[in-house]
C-alpha cells in the first residue's frame, strides 16, 4: 500500500458494518483518525486504493454533505458510486434488497429513517454496510468531528465538548465518540428532549472507563461552562417536520448566540454538521464568527470517510 505518509499499514476493520460509532474498536478509532490526517496531507497516495470496487449509495432521505462527500471520496480513491434515493423495502422486501446489491457491490452506505433498516440491511447482506445517518446515530459525522477538535486543539483528551440542543442522531454520536476518545462531554437540552436512555447509559459506562464526565442537564449554562468545543443542530431533524413549531418554543432558550457561546471557554471553537437554521439554534454571527469550525467539520466529512472506506472495504 503507497502510504508514504501515512501510517506503516492500513489497520482493517474487525467488524464488517459500522452501523453504530461503538462497532469500531478504540484501536480501530485511533488508527482511523490517523489515516484521515494522513489523507488529507497527501490525497495522491490513495488514488488507486479502490480500484475496482463499486459502492452503493442509498439515501431514503436528502442530504449534501454526506452524499457529496461519500461520491468524491469514492472517487479519488479509485472507485466507483452509484446514487438511489428511495424509500427501502417498500416495492420489494428489503431483505432482497440486500441480497441483490451485495451480488454487484462491494459496499453499502445508507441513511434512512430508522436504524432498524440499517441493521436488517447489514444482516441480509453480506458486504459491508455503513449508516449514514439513522433516526439514532450519525456516526461518519462524529469522525469528521474527531477529526476537526483534534486539529484546532492538537488532542482531545482533557477537552471539554458541549452540545446544546436536541439529544438526537448527532448529539448521540458525539456523545459516544468524544468520551470513547477521553473527552468530557455535557449536554443542554429542555425537558422531554434528553438523548436515549440506553445510549446515555452505554455513554456512562465508557466515561467511567476512560475517566472522563458526562453531564446531561437542562441549564445550558451548566454545559457550556468550561467547553473547548460548543455543538448545536437543528431543533427538528429530518421526518420531525411536523414538530417544529413545537418544538421552537421549546428550544428557544437553548440558541447558541453570542451570549450563549460567551459561556464557553474564551478559546472555543463553534460546531454545527450542517445543515444549519440560523436565527433557530444558531444565530448568524455565531456561524460566521472566527472561531466557527463548520466548514472544517464539512471538509473532514470527505478526509475521514476516505479512511473509512480504507479500513472497511
Ligand atoms: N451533516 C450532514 O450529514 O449533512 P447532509 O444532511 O447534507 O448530508
Ligand atoms: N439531526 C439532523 C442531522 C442532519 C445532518 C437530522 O437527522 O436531520
Amino acid at each position: 500500500m503507497p502510504v508514504a505518509s501515512g501510517p506503516d499499514r492500513i489497520v482493517k476493520t474487525k467488524g464488517s458494518d459500522l452501523l453504530r460509532d461503538l462497532d469500531l474498536t478504540d484501536a480501530e478509532l485511533g488508527c482511523l483518525l490517523d489515516l484521515a490526517a494522513a489523507v488529507k496531507r497527501s490525497p495522491e497516495d490513495y488514488t488507486r486504493a479502490l480500484a475496482g470496487k463499486s459502492i452503493a449509495l442509498l439515501f431514503e432521505k436528502p442530504s449534501l454533505r454526506t452524499r457529496l462527500t461519500f461520491e468524491l471520496a469514492i472517487k479519488q480513491l479509485g472507485g466507483d458510486s452509484i446514487f438511489v434515493e428511495a424509500p427501502i423495502g417498500v416495492r420489494e422486501p428489503l431483505k432482497d434488497v440486500a441480497r441483490n446489491l451485495d451480488r454487484w457491490v462491494n459496499g453499502i452506505v445508507a441513511r434512512v429513517f430508522s436504524q432498524a433498516t440499517i441493521d436488517a440491511l447489514a444482516e441480509w447482506s453480506s458486504v459491508p454496510v455503513i449508516n449514514a445517518l439513522s433516526d439514532l446515530f450519525h456516526p461518519c459525522q462524529a469522525l469528521a468531528d474527531m477529526q476537526t477538535v483534534r486539529e484546532r486543539f492538537g488532542e482531545l483528551r482533557g477537552l471539554k465538548l458541549a452540545f446544546i440542543g436536541d439529544g438526537n442522531n448527532v448529539a448521540h454520536s458525539l456523545m459516544l465518540s468524544s468520551l470513547r476518545l477521553g473527552m468530557d462531554f455535557a449536554l443542554g437540552c429542555p425537558a422531554g428532549y434528553s438523548p436515549n436512555p440506553d445510549i446515555v447509559a452505554q455513554a456512562e459506562r465508557l466515561a467511567g472507563a476512560v475517566g472522563a464526565s458526562l453531564a446531561i442537564v437542562h441549564e445550558p449554562a451548566e454545559a457550556l461552562r468550561g467547553a473547548h468545543a460548543v455543538y448545536t443542530d437543528v431543533w427538528a431533524s429530518m421526518g420531525q417536520e411536523q414538530e417544529a413549531a413545537i418544538r421552537r418554543r421549546a428550544f428557544h432558550p437553548y440558541q447558541v448566540n453570542d451570549s450563549l457561546f460567551a459561556l464557553a471557554r474564551p478559546d472555543a471553537i463553534f460546531m454545527h454538521c450542517l445543515p444549519a437554521k440560523r436565527g433557530e439554534e444558531v444565530a448568524d454571527s455565531v456561524m460566521e464568527c472566527g472561531r466557527s469550525a463548520v466548514f472544517d467539520q464539512a471538509e473532514n466529512r470527505l478526509h475521514a470517510q476516505k479512511a473509512l472506506l480504507l479500513m472497511m472495504l
